[in-house]
């Protein structure tokens, strides 16, 4: 069980509105009560923050805005002495366009050994290398001036233009990270999650995106720019890296995680064969509209594909990039379609009460399923997105790059609530840097700690259960629904061996439950022992 923390939005301990080290480390405590293994901190090294430090400036420090290596090294010492791992992201696609790296290869001309560490090129005339677009909008590259201060090369960036991409076929590159790796590893931290781990290597020769092909909802196999063979060779390598700091059968459990929104499965499951990653995140689970057919589907799908490769699987239901699950299955269209672009006051808003009894409901089934989870930071309080967010205050580059067309991310990246009432809700004594929707005064941990049937306690039911049975390594075997008189729209499996049922009904009316089981923990209140819709329940078979 691995629990992301977005360092801005955790907990402000100087004051400042934006969430830091120091801030996390007063918090650990949290994380014990509410039973998760390790934690996974997104980055916080120093960055001009145009992609939220997904611009790394310097991949060996702390940004001051987060604290200072001193405060890292005490995280992790607190983290370890409380049974807790410490995962961080590395970000190895691009840097800041503040790197010196970059500011080098400005500074030195074409065909120069500091540009030959990124991606520049010549342009075709006065068009671009070639037409690939950024993920963020607008094309993926940008022209700089030439020697004599008129138009010259240019440079790739996936993403924005801030965030120039590496040329992993440079050895220099690959060096550089095997030391960064070291320094984080030589710091005590149990692994990395990779960051646009499909993205690292680019088709020989660059060769133009198909115009008939959507880049956002493609298969990344037709795509010359993710998921090219060559970026296997980099993850075997940083494997056999991190496997020299795991001592096998004493403490070996420093990790890899990809992620790579990488299509089809299969295609997936080759990030974490034996010899590359551990895990990689399970994005398909994630994207599945609120649909039994479909879920079933979808784990089905999941399982076989990690099983191929003798890897656990993952599962995950919200990011830092994605609006939180308890707002996205409020949508009046959430049994069709996913969307994860952020909703704004003149979107159709989705329904809360849908969007939280849905979410408890999906969550319920995650924590039953073999492999690994990963929460994200306040979906334990169920959380909805600031979906009312003024557009002033957005600070996503998607809002910006897309042309005010795709809201971006900042409304799920909102500071959490820790109390009811107080500066910022107890995030820290400051202004927090995104205004936190009224609502989440009444879903603070105060107002939850200890209520029955809140959706705190609901997670550390689960997690309690999950761990005392040993679900992760648990086999699931599906359950008809006709066995116990509810229909397809029911989603049904045992975790063998392990004494536990769910049953979680996606359809219309209420259902009964299996004849002769327990409740272990139900997502939400039964009417007469019925299963109500959109609602799920653990059970421990009694005869
Ligand atoms: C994936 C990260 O999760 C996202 O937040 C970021 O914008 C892109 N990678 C680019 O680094």
């Amino acid at each position: 069980m691995i629990y992301q923390i977005y360092p801005r939005s955790w907990a402000d301990h100087d004051g400042d509105g934006i969430g830091d080290l120091p801030g996390i480390t007063s918090r650990l405590d949290h994380l014990v009560d509410l039973g998760v293994d390790a934690l996974w901190l997104s980055p916080f090294y120093p960055s001009p923050q145009h992609d939220a430090g997904y611009d790394v400036a310097d991949y060996r420090d702390v940004d001051p805005m987060f604290g200072t290596l001193d405060d890292f090294d005490r995280l992790v010492d607190r983290a370890h002495a409380l049974g807790l791992r410490v995962i961080v992201d590395i970000v190895p696609n691009h840097t800041s366009s503040d790197h010196p790296w970059f500011r080098q290869a400005l500074a030195s001309g074409s065909g120069s050994p500091e540009r030959a560490r990124y991606v520049f090129r010549d342009g075709q005339g006065n068009e671009p290398p070639n037409n690939w677009t950024s993920r963020f909008g607008g094309p993926a590259w940008t022209r700089v001036p030439g020697p004599d201060g008129g138009p010259g090369q240019w440079y790739l960036h996936l993403f924005d233009v801030t965030q120039p991409d590496l040329d992993w076929t440079n050895a220099e590159v690959r060096h550089e990270f095997d030391t960064i790796l070291r320094f984080w590893l030589d710091r005590g931290v149990d692994g990395f999650r990779v960051d646009v781990a499909h993205g690292l290597a680019k088709a020989d020769g660059l060769p133009d995106l198909d115009p008939t092909i959507d880049p956002v909802r493609s298969p990344t196999a037709l795509q010359p720019m993710w998921d090219q063979p060559e970026v296997h060779e980099i993850y075997r390598h940083w494997r056999r890296l991190v496997d020299t700091y795991n001592v096998p059968g004493e403490d070996a459990d420093r990790i890899l995680c990809a992620e790579a929104w990488v299509e089809p499965r299969e295609a997936l499951a080759r990030y974490v064969r034996s010899d590359e990653m551990h895990q990689s995140f399970n994005f398909n689970f994630l994207l599945t509209p609120w649909r039994a057919d479909l879920i079933r589907a979808s784990i089905t799908d999941s399982l076989k594909h990690a099983a191929d490769v003798g890897a656990p699987q993952t599962w995950v239901l919200s990011n830092h990039d994605v609006v939180r699950h308890a707002t996205r299955l409020g949508r009046a269209d959430a049994t069709r379609t996913v969307i994860t672009s952020g909703i704004g006051t003149d979107d159709p808003q989705p329904d809360p009460v849908l969007g939280l009894r849905r979410a408890r409901a999906a969550t319920t089934v995650m924590l039953a399923l073999p492999g690994s989870a990963y929460l994200y930071q306040g979906e334990e309080l169920g959380l909805p997105d600031a979906t009312k967010l003024p557009d002033a205050v957005r600070q996503d580059p998607t809002w910006l790059r897309s042309g005010h067309t795709d809201r971006g991310r900042d409304g799920c990246r909102v500071p959490v609530p820790w109390s009811s009432n107080g500066p910022s809700l107890g995030f820290g004594p400051g202004h927090p840097w995104l205004p936190q929707p009224d609502v989440y005064a009444q879903l603070a941990p105060d107002r939850q700690r200890g209520v029955p049937g809140s959706t705190l306690e609901l997670y550390r039911r689960l997690l309690r259960i999950r761990r005392q049975r040993h679900l992760g390594t648990a086999r699931l075997d599906w359950v008809d629904p006709v066995t116990f008189g509810a229909g397809e729209d029911v989603i049904s499996f045992d975790l063998v061996g392990r004494d536990l049922r769910v049953v979680a009904n996606l359809g219309a009316t209420p259902v009964d439950l299996p004849a002769g089981s327990e409740i272990l923990v139900a997502s939400g209140d039964l009417e007469s022992g019925r299963l109500q819709p959109d609602m799920a329940v653990w059970l421990h078979p009694v005869d």
